[in-house]
């Protein structure tokens, strides 16, 4: 029988978290004196044993409340900057966990929070994890805590956008985070009535793109809202990134791996430039004058959604649940109305895309919105 549980948050923030910490928390306290201890800082309060007693005065009033008590980070165990240096430091985490006389550490995040736990989990510890990311590319699970919350607050940009574009007769381009995976643009482009969606499954054709505009304006709509996945990449750029891909698997020399893994990075971290070139673009095309709003982290701010308390409160509650069956080296995760409980072999190193025969690109389709291609 577990008596003692370690929770750490790590990567993003989403709203959400606190509920997850709170129903794991109420759960234990409630269950026969298991004692809930939180690491501050994701990996890097595991690793320094920076803890948390999270004891009935913590957890009250944070259900509501976005971000994580716990504070959050991107460390990786194997990656850790400590002083000055890059350094190896998993054994020291499995130390931290020892020390604490931990029966069960959990872990909740999105891709990278989940290959970390499963590095440990090969240390030999018993790990549990919450899937959330705002981005929804977690595999295994139908959605993840955080995700329901910024797609609402995505689609309410996208109608507050409406009115002023529809008085200006502007195009306004809205960038949406999401990562590599087009979900969230997706989701709130349609619930909010986007014309034009761009999601890195697809890549785009800027003609198309600005066809469908032109083909609006000529309908006397000389508005149009086009939303766009931080992701998504013209099917030019996709190319270069194909052949980037295909040189770093093949590379046989060191240098070859490393110019091919620059120049992903580098085509990665151009997708702010890409949103405003892909507006400039637009509007020379179009004749209509355009403008760019990138929503940004705004989307991970503030309080989860209804939804998302319900979610976590599912989640961390059926954790607690595996931890009293001793089910460990598992992810809670949802799957139809059930939490069932997933191998992490069977997540780690996979990510979610929109697949194209998905319902949603359908209802795009069906309702006349442009998906650039
Ligand atoms: O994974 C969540 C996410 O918000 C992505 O959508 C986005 O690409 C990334 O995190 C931003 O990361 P950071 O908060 O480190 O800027």
């Amino acid at each position: 029988m577990a008596k003692s549980v370690g929770i750490l948050t790590a990567g993003g923030d989403s709203p959400g978290l606190n509920a997850a910490i709170r129903a794991i928390g109420k759960m234990a306290m409630s269950s026969s004196g298991i004692q809930v201890i939180g690491f501050r800082d994701g990996y890097r309060g595991l690793m320094e044993n920076r803890t948390m007693r999270l004891d009935e005065a913590a957890l009250s009033g944070i259900l509501t409340i976005g971000g994580t008590l716990l504070g959050t980070s991107r460390d990786k165990p194997h990656r850790m900057p400590v002083g000055g240096k890059v350094l190896d430091m998993t054994d020291t985490m499995v130390d931290t966990y020892h020390k604490n006389h931990l029966d069960v550490l959990v872990c909740i995040g999105g891709g990278g929070t989940h290959k970390n736990a499963y590095r440990l989990l090969q240390k030999d510890l018993n790990i549990i994890t919450l899937p959330k990311t705002i981005d929804n590319d977690l595999a295994m699970t139908d959605t993840s805590i955080g995700f329901d919350t910024a797609k609402g607050i995505a689609t309410e940009a996208i109608d507050r956008l409406h009115s002023t574009a529809h008085s200006h007769h502007r195009i306004v381009v809205v960038g949406i985070m999401g990562h590599n995976a087009g979900w969230l643009a997706l989701g709130s482009g349609i619930a909010g009535g986007a014309n034009v969606i761009l999601i890195p499954e697809m890549p785009y054709d800027i003609d198309v793109v600005a066809d469908a505009i032109r083909q609006r304006s000529r309908h006397g709509k000389n508005f149009s809202i086009v939303a766009v996945a931080e992701g998504a990449m013209s099917k030019e750029d996709a190319a270069v990134m194909q052949t980037a891909l295909q040189t770093k698997e093949s590379a046989e020399t060191k240098t070859d791996k490393k110019e091919a893994k620059a120049l992903l990075t580098e085509l990665k971290t151009q997708q702010t430039d890409n949103i405003l070139s892909l507006t400039k673009q637009l509007e020379s095309l179009t004749g209509l004058e355009s403008r760019v709003t990138i929503l940004g982290h705004l989307q991970r701010g503030g309080s989860p959604s209804p939804v998302d308390r319900l979610l976590a409160t599912q989640l961390g509650t059926a954790c607690l649940s595996m931890i009293h069956d001793e089910n460990y080296g598992v992810m809670a995760a949802l799957r139809g109305d059930q939490v069932e409980a997933v191998p992490l072999e069977d997540v780690v190193g996979k990510r979610k895309t929109i697949p194209l025969d998905h319902s949603w690109i359908e209802t795009a389709h069906r309702v006349g919105i442009s998906l650039g291609n």
